[in-house]
């Protein structure tokens, strides 16, 4: 997105995309430090308001987030609800498990927010439960096999958010392996009787409710 364009938007959200800006400057300051295949990427703070839209929709009391990062999305979705919701984050790699761990410490979200240690794939089988709100930004080859567990793990009225899309359609990340999954994932998704799904042409990110 245009540099003047981003500035205009965040002038219009007049501070409504504020939350944990200094986690967002963090993540992108250890993605720098880490070396080239880190592949801690914040979302972009215009996509915070998101958070309060999906909550005052589903009310929830469990989100879940794969690709935790520094933790920037977990604290955001998690100030975007109210006290009662709980957040599970997974993450593959150990130090950003580290860093996003420590940072919800020193906001006072640690009872809120539980760091899962390992990778999308292997965690989700083990997950018990309805969750609200899901939220998949980690690596997008694994989530074919994800589908079923987004049905087990959901309940009629959840949320699916899905990002890094882009690797199919273009934009950032357009030269990234994984095409193949991503094509697979969203056909099965859509076609899913399942969910209804809208994929956010531009921004690349699907949107899927579950019936
Ligand atoms: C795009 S960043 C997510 C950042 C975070 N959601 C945010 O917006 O601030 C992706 C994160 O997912 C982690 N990751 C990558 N593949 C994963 C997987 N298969 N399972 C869990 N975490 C994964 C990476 O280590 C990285 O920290």
């Amino acid at each position: 997105m245009k540099k003047s364009v981003t500035q205009l938007l965040m002038k219009i959200y007049g501070g409504r995309a504020d939350a944990h800006l200094d986690l967002y400057g963090l993540s992108n300051q250890h993605r720098h430090k880490h070396g080239r295949d880190c592949d801690m990427y914040p979302s972009d703070p215009l996509q915070a308001p998101l958070w309060r839209v999906v909550a005052s929709l589903t009310h929830p009391r469990r989100i879940l987030e794969v690709g935790c990062g520094h933790g920037y999305t977990a604290a955001v979705m998690a100030s975007a609800t109210g006290p009662g919701c709980h957040v599970d984050t997974i993450e593959a790699d150990p130090q950003h498990a580290a860093l996003a761990e420590q940072a919800f410490q020193e906001r006072d979200l640690s009872r809120r927010i539980n760091v899962l240690h390992g990778r999308g794939q292997d965690i989700l089988p083990r997950l018990k439960g309805r969750y609200d709100v899901v939220f998949l930004d980690g690596d997008w080859r694994e989530y074919p096999r994800y589908m079923p567990h987004l049905r087990r793990l959901t309940r009629p009225g959840s949320i699916i958010v899905t990002a890094n899309l882009n690797p199919l359609f273009g934009g950032w990340g357009g030269r990234l392996r994984g095409k193949p999954a991503i094509q697979s994932y969203l056909t099965r998704l859509v076609r899913d009787p399942h969910f209804y799904t809208y994929i956010i042409p531009g921004e690349w990110h699907s949107i899927s409710v579950r019936v």
